[in-house]
């Protein structure tokens, strides 16, 4: 007699993948986080998943579109898997999914579930109605959606590696006529601190050394406090206390926001790293006023002058957009002079990109493409020579790097320089997570290379 075996319930997988900006990043962990809360394993496989996310950007047109030719792929493997019979469901979430809602149902019908960024906590209730028909949840709800996601698994923080995002900041108020983040992201709301400081501890007990601390405004957090709000730089030095925490970066800020404490945080807290990402955008002050900047390329400069003073090696990163509507070649040569003025470490540069919605949008004067297209390769070309120059006077540098992943090569680790660059080392014994002496011994455009000390 043969014993009953019960059938094995097959795994449910889920797959999400990520576009845009390092909250994207966090936000995408989170839904997974759901999604195994739920009983779902994660996979990098998107043939093998059930449940298919895909983290929208709409930050520039290109990114947007790349959504719906993705979304035309995924219905054809929602097809095949349907032959085999499986079923899977489709998730459109992010800022695409909050901008457009139910016409993404329109273009798209293999789409079961578009979900904006503020109601990743009801995934699991919306799983169960997408059974009987498509769902559209894009509310910004009155309860605190981080107060509703589980935390992530041990198995989930060791999978992500030893550095972490943690959201500390959402939502931007600042209205810079070109950026659709207010109208998908709605206002700046920041969590409180004792709750972003209990996330950090317990990703630190898990193992994580190097925190990220993101927000859109991130320096423009003033999160509640035992006796009232804390700022940035407040919420950094409590951070900096927390028993594992090695290193601390934090992402994305507004000139207006750098205040003097936030300066003097990158003088007097040990863990800061000495990098800054502070977007500029233009060097012109028409254009800055045209884009709703608030502040003129005199007053981004003494900025960088006094967070310089505080700390004299920090590495000063940008983003620049050209292009923008009326940007005359005076004014883009403005850019150019800003840019050799400043000497970045690194920079992101992009073409500026009219979105449905934004007042920059409606304006007359848009530039023709082929200017676009050469005033980027312009800017593109002096970046590029700075970041060089800056990875070149690396070489001979040591610095404590944390080993984050394994490199192509055996025995190949990848880490970050505390100037946020790419560092490769080869070591047959070191671990994953270890953070090693490296001195530097060659210099390249993206990444620089090293060799372990004593
Ligand atoms: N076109 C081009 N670039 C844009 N950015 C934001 N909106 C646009 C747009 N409409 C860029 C800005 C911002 C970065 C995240 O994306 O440089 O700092
Ligand atoms: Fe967009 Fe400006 Fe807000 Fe940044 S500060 S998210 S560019 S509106």
């Amino acid at each position: 007699m043969t014993a009953h075996v019960p059938p094995i319930a097959p795994t449910r997988k889920v797959f999400v993948k990520s576009y845009g900006c390092q909250m994207n990043v966090v936000d995408a962990q989170r839904m997974s986080d759901v999604a195994e809360a739920e009983g779902y394993e994660s996979t990098e496989t998107v043939e093998d998943a059930s449940l298919i996310i895909l983290n929208t950007c709409h930050i520039r047109e290109k990114a947007s579109e790349k959504v719906f030719s993705e979304l035309g792929k995924l219905r054809e493997l929602k097809d095949e898997r349907r032959a085999r019979g499986l079923e899977t469901t489709l998730v459109v979430a992010g800022c695409v999914a909050q901008a457009e809602g139910e016409t993404i149902l329109k273009r798209q019908r293999a789409v079961d579930i578009v979900l904006g960024p503020q109601a990743y906590h009801r995934l699991p209730e919306l799983l169960e109605k997408a059974r009987r028909a498509p769902v559209v949840d894009i509310d910004f709800p009155e309860e605190d959606k981080f107060d509703h996601l589980p935390a992530p698994s041990l198995a989930a923080t060791h999978r992500r590696g030893p550095t972490a995002f943690v959201t500390v900041q959402e939502g931007c108020d600042k209205f810079c006529s070109f950026c659709v983040v207010p109208y998908t992201r709605g206002s700046e709301v920041s969590r409180p601190a004792a709750k972003v400081l209990a996330e950090i501890a317990a990703l630190a007990g898990q193992g994580v050394v190097e925190f990220t601390l993101v927000g859109q405004n991130v320096n423009a957090y003033r999160g509640a406090g035992e006796d009232g709000a804390v700022s940035l730089a407040a919420l950094l030095e409590r951070a900096a206390r927390v028993p594992g925490v090695g290193l601390l970066r934090y992402a994305t800020s507004h000139p207006l926001d750098m205040g003097a404490d936030l300066i003097a945080a990158h003088r007097d807290i040990r863990k800061l790293a000495p990098f800054l990402h502070l977007p500029v955008q233009s060097g012109s002050d028409k254009i800055l006023k045209r884009m709703n900047r608030r502040h003129t390329s005199a007053e981004y400069l003494a900025i960088i002058d006094a967070a310089r003073r505080a700390r004299p090696d920090l590495a000063i990163s940008s983003d620049f957009i050209v292009g923008f509507p009326e940007e005359s070649d005076e004014d883009f040569n403005a850019t150019l002079a800003l840019v050799e003025k400043v000497r970045f470490a690194s920079a992101y540069a992009f073409k500026y990109s009219e979105r449905p919605g934004t007042p920059a949008a409606e304006r007359a004067g848009q530039i023709a493409e082929e200017v676009k297209i050469a005033r980027l390769a312009q800017l593109q070309g002096a970046l590029d020579r700075q970041r060089l120059a800056f990875n070149q006077g690396c070489v001979g540098m040591t610095f404590d790097v944390l080993l984050e992943r394994t490199g192509k090569r055996v025995g190949q680790f990848i880490g970050r320089s505390p100037y946020m660059q790419s560092v490769l080392v080869e070591h047959a014994g070191a671990a994953l997570g270890a953070t090693l002496r490296v001195k530097i011994a060659r210099a390249g455009p993206n990444s620089l290379e090293g060799i372990i000390e004593g």
